[in-house]
């Protein structure tokens, strides 16, 4: 093995998806406790209070400091090297919350035991569904009264469409849970020393049959628990690591992330089993992490830090060979001089480190001045592109009012500007007499940042007014508008462009989506559509 192949085998790289309050940030917080981070626990749960009572924008923009700051968390575990990514969510939910799934190697999926599946978790799934990323689900919150697990286990069959296999299964919940059984190595892990802190669980391992067991729970309930593990034996899923891999079988796990119990086990297994850094597609075919040259590409793009200089950082997901501080690569625009790749810097919770060396599958914090676009390919491999990033349908959609027809060309030059960044999205309806920007977003964060940025950075003078749609769907390239006189288009159903002049069908909810499809069977209608013009 080469020292490389060496350093990706043991790198693992994944985000935590969650619905808010399900439990992302406590379960973030006792991993690093884990993996003997212990000061950036504090740190993580620290940016979650700040954020909780942020109201205003200079809020926003302390809050934007620190959630910089923990974009990335590095800890070692084992023999493990993990790069944790932040996927933001509350207030600050934005299409950087999915563009951060398109960094990772792998997931770990946080559900309320009590509320089963919601919404937000749905909708993060279906974007790592769409890479076949192996996803980990962890039962949350068992210590307060749950849904019955083997209804938790359908729902991920019948609302996500993936089958789990529970790599542990919970005795008792509520104030009755009293452990969780690993059902791979036959060994019932029986928790005690509950209470929130920050020591590790203390647990005694046992069989299932141990007589003890009879004494810490109802007989009857015992009997229905023995039954269950039967009963997934004969009948459940087979663990199939293969499957796990594809992303087509989910490994569940139950405990209580406050109090430690199931952690440990959620996160050794998670070690040996999610996969290290993969080949990526790119435009010239599968690109190995192996592979000696570097490359790697911007997925997000954190702007105007400081509000006296126009400076951002840009974070680069390593993909192939060995990223070295002061490289130089190609602009990824074309032309111009080549880019030196300075202040390369990793983010250790409110700390920034002057990065020298880092590999597939780590993130870089690059400070730049305008010089990266969201999507970007950095590399001295000619010719190759990575398509990483698409373009996530919005969901809020304003339209854009300049107030000041004298400070028109500062409005254009800034929304270009934010548009380049990738900050918000554009369309222009069809036949649309005046030339309204409409803005869409994945939530309305984006437009306030938006606004205060033409205000503040541009000295523009805008006006938001929402616009009635909720969903977009992308057309083929070669869509031509007259062909839209044979469809049943439906009342509030709109055309436009979005900033590629790709043709879009705007809809004011999903039914009507479901309608239209209904109605015009064989007509073609895409959820994503990427940067590139590719649909994934
Ligand atoms: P999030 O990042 O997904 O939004 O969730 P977070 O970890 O902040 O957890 C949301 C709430 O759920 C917090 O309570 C947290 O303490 C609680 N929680 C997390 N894991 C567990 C668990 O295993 N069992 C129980 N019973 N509660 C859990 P809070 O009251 O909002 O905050 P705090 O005052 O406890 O900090």
């Amino acid at each position: 093995m080469t020292e490389l192949t060496e350093k990706i085998a043991r790198r693992r790289t994944f985000a935590i998806i969650s619905h808010p309050d399900a439990g992302k940030t406590t379960l973030t917080e006792k991993l690093l406790l884990y993996g003997g981070a212990l000061q950036l626990a504090g740190s993580v749960r620290a940016k979650k209070n700040q954020r909780n009572t942020t109201s205003d924008w200079m809020d926003i923009e302390r809050e934007r400091g620190i959630s910089i700051s923990s974009t990335v968390l590095q800890f070692t575990y084992r023999d493990y090297c993990i790069n944790l990514l932040d996927t933001p969510g509350h207030r600050d939910f934005s299409e950087d919350t999915y563009r951060v799934l398109t960094a990772v190697d792998s997931v770990i999926m946080v559900i309320d035991a009590a509320k089963g599946i919601e919404e937000r978790t749905r909708k993060l799934f279906e974007i790592c569904r769409l890479r076949n990323i192996p996803i980990f689900t962890f039962m949350n919150k068992l210590d307060r009264p749950a849904k019955n697990p083997l209804e938790l286990l359908d729902e991920l069959e019948s609302v996500l469409g993936i089958g789990g296999f529970p790599v542990t299964w919970p005795l008792g919940d509520g104030p009755d849970f009293q452990g969780v059984y690993d059902r791979l190595a036959k060994e019932l892990h029986l928790f005690s020393n509950r209470g929130k802190g920050s020591a590790r669980a203390a647990e005694q391992i046992t069989g299932a049959t141990d007589p003890r067991i009879s004494e810490l729970m109802h007989p009857d309930l015992y009997q229905e628990w023995l039954a269950q593990i039967e009963l997934l034996s004969l009948a459940g899923e087979t663990f199939d690591h293969e499957k796990i891999r594809q992303g087509a079988l989910t490994p569940v796990f139950f405990g209580s992330g406050i109090n430690n119990f199931g952690v440990q086990l959620l996160l050794n297994y998670f070690v040996e089993h999610a996969i290290p850094p993969q080949a990526r597609k790119s435009s010239l075919g599968l690109i190995q992490p192996e592979r000696e040259e570097f490359s790697g590409f911007v997925f997000k793009i954190q702007a105007n830090m400081d509000p006296n200089h126009r400076d951002s950082l840009s974070f680069l997901r390593v993909c192939s060979g060995v990223f070295r501080k002061d490289m130089t690569v190609p602009n990824p625009r074309g032309g111009g001089r080549p880019l030196r790749l300075s202040y390369p810097q990793r983010l250790f919770g409110q700390e920034r480190e002057s990065v020298e060396e880092a590999y597939p599958g780590d993130i870089v914090g690059l400070v730049s001045h305008g010089n990266f676009r969201i999507g970007d390919t950095l590399t001295n491999i000619p010719q190759l592109v990575y398509n990483e990033i698409p373009r996530f349908p919005p969901e809020v959609f304003a339209y854009l009012h300049n107030c000041s027809p004298s400070k028109y060309k500062q409005f254009r030059e800034g929304l270009e500007q934010l548009l380049n960044e990738g900050v918000i999205q554009v369309f222009y309806l069809h036949n649309s007499q005046q030339k309204t920007a409409l803005l869409g977003a994945v939530g309305q964060l984006q437009f306030e940042v938006v606004q205060h940025r033409l205000e503040t950075e541009y000295a523009a003078n805008v006006r938001l007014e929402a616009a009635p749609f909720t969903q977009v769907r992308w057309l083929s390239p070669d869509f031509d508008p007259a062909s839209l006189q044979d469809v049943y288009l439906g009342s509030n159903v709109r055309l436009a462009q979005d900033s590629d002049e790709v043709y879009v069908l705007l809809f004011p909810d999903e039914w009507s989506v479901n309608y239209f499809c209904e109605k015009n069977p064989g007509f073609h209608l895409l959820k994503y559509s990427s940067l590139q013009g590719e649909t994934i």
